[in-house]
């Protein structure tokens, strides 16, 4: 049988998908839990299009806030978007979450609010909510969504022992309210967040767990590689872990938990961590950016460069010949 060589080229979109879906380094692809805590540059938005390319095996992402953002919505990879209510303020929460779900939004989760265990004078991201305070805009501004059949987050505190106190005060000051899930977040090691999760699956029987922030911030390049792995790894396998989202999502050069966490180098390409948590092969990372408007050459050039697809397309070559 005569094959022409055009044949061939017209085939190898093709065995670029199936060879790049074949070479997942770590997990599942999609990875059910695995998310993307989005952090958006306004001096490079093009970095946003490396998360939805087609293949990624993210399934979900919250922005911190309760309105979806457009530039994650149209790619091919198709994120849940998760809500939240960042703070304790005049609000349009409850009309947001179901205007999304009229405008056929899959909304299944949305989240509390954000480190209300500290100050939001310090400039480090706390909402600054007394536990009181905060159950009173629990049960206006997030507790009707229940009633939707949305399941909640309780509001993620941070990793230091006083946001276990806070989150406790706060359960019996919201004993009446509905929590299906404990959103947490950690800076530091690995045996600090086992630890951690420990801690609170003691104080939470039963309850399930989000990790939406964590990293080991401003560490050497191997400490942080080996802590990323450690931490897929064991996430993956934990029941009582339902989703993870790293941080972080941005630039190494613009990013504040040290350069060695940051998912991309200064240039937009995947670092390690990024290409890993792409489930890609950490030596096509610096070539994956979110440059070029076609998916094909988000995912082509690097593809081709893989050692896979070599071995791929020499196999179908000398078969044809
Ligand atoms: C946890 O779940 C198990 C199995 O469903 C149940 O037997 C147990 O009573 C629960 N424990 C608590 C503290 O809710
Ligand atoms: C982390 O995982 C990647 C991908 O599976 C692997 O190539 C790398 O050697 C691992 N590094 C460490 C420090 O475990």
């Amino acid at each position: 049988m005569h094959i022409s060589p055009f044949s061939i080229l017209l085939s190898l979109p093709h065995l670029l998908t199936l060879v790049s879906a074949a070479a997942n380094p770590i997990g599942p692809n999609p990875n059910s839990k695995r998310g993307l805590v989005y952090v958006p540059s306004k001096d490079h938005p093009e970095d946003d299009n490396i998360w939805i390319q087609s293949g990624s095996p993210l399934t979900w992402y919250y922005n911190y806030e309760s309105k979806p953002s457009p530039r994650l919505e149209g790619g091919p990879t198709k994120l849940q978007f998760v809500p939240m209510l960042w703070g304790d303020y005049d609000n349009t929460f409850v009309q947001d979450v179901k205007g999304l779900v009229d405008q056929g939004y899959d909304i299944e989760y949305v989240l509390g609010f954000n480190e209300p265990d500290i100050s939001a004078n310090e400039g480090t991201g706390g909402s600054g909510i007394a536990p009181e305070a905060a159950a009173a805009r629990w049960k206006e501004s997030i507790e009707p969504l229940a009633e939707m059949g949305i399941k909640l987050g309780a509001p993620s505190v941070t990793g230091a022992p006083s946001g276990l106190e806070w989150l406790k005060a706060f359960f019996a000051a919201c004993e009446s309210c509905t929590f299906d899930f404990v959103p947490l977040h950690w800076y530091g090691n690995f045996d600090g967040v086992a630890s951690h999760l420990g801690t609170y699956s003691a104080a939470f029987p039963n309850m399930t767990f989000w990790l939406t922030e964590f990293a080991l911030a401003h560490e050497d390049v191997a400490p942080s590689q080996e802590f990323f792995n450690l931490t897929m790894e064991y996430f993956d396998r934990l029941d009582n872990v339902g989703r993870y989202s790293w941080f972080g999502s941005f630039r190494s050069d613009v990013s504040n938990v040290g350069p060695n966490s940051a998912l991309l180098n200064q240039d937009g390409g995947l670092t390690y961590i990024g290409a890993w948590y792409l489930n890609k092969n950490e030596n096509e990372a610096a070539s994956i950016t979110g440059k070029g408007s076609s998916d094909a050459s988000v995912l082509g050039v690097s593809a081709i460069k893989s050692f896979g697809v070599t071995v791929f397309v020499a196999v179908l070559v000398s078969w044809i010949l």
